[in-house]
């Protein structure tokens, strides 16, 4: 079972359009490689991919943008295959957030065929933090807001979830405490 956050659908499921647009990348060993990467709290690289890509995926098919550039960039889009927790910026190098979009775009190209579209997408992605590279395409503004989106339910959905276990332990052990 293959879920985004926030979704019931199984995204393995061969019979879903999505699944079509990405089947091939989902057993790619360079994509799967990304689940050993810790991303935003429990969530890895890999899921935080998979929860863009799917998003991006239904937006642009809302919008009748490109869906197969949103589905498959999105999934590559954070291609940059280290911890950035401790990674360490060679010295001149800037710090993660302005190099990863630049450095997942170098591994996708010596991987993938991407199209102008697709590399616009993932090259672009961190905007407006990189301010300087301007999306050229809407398909890049979708990721641009399906990125941060997706970043902040992976960093809250699971502090929730704890709040969430918290209260039920505390319920269970006041049921069980002798009554006075
Ligand atoms: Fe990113
Ligand atoms: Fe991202």
């Amino acid at each position: 079972m293959l879920n985004a956050i926030g979704s019931k659908v199984d995204l393995s499921d061969k019979d879903l359009v999505y699944n079509h647009l990405v089947a091939d990348l989902l057993e790619n060993e360079t994509v799967l490689k990304m689940k050993e990467f810790p991303h935003h709290g429990d969530t890895t690289c890999f899921q935080h991919c998979l929860n863009v890509s799917y998003y991006n995926y239904k937006l642009c098919r809302f919008f009748s943008l490109n869906e197969r550039a949103g589905a498959r960039a999105g999934l590559l889009h954070d291609l940059f295959l280290y911890d950035w927790h401790t990674y360490k910026p060679a010295k001149g190098e800037r710090l993660h957030g302005f190099t990863h979009a630049g450095a997942a775009l170098k591994n996708v190209r010596e991987n993938f065929y991407v199209s102008d579209l697709e590399a616009d997408i993932i090259e672009k992605h961190m905007f407006p933090l990189n301010i300087t590279a301007l999306p050229k395409y809407r398909e890049t503004l979708v990721i641009v807001l399906v990125d941060k989106y997706c970043g902040l339910l992976e960093t809250v959905i699971p502090r929730f979830q704890k709040v969430g276990r918290g209260i039920k332990k505390l319920g269970a052990k006041a049921r069980k405490a002798p009554q006075e």
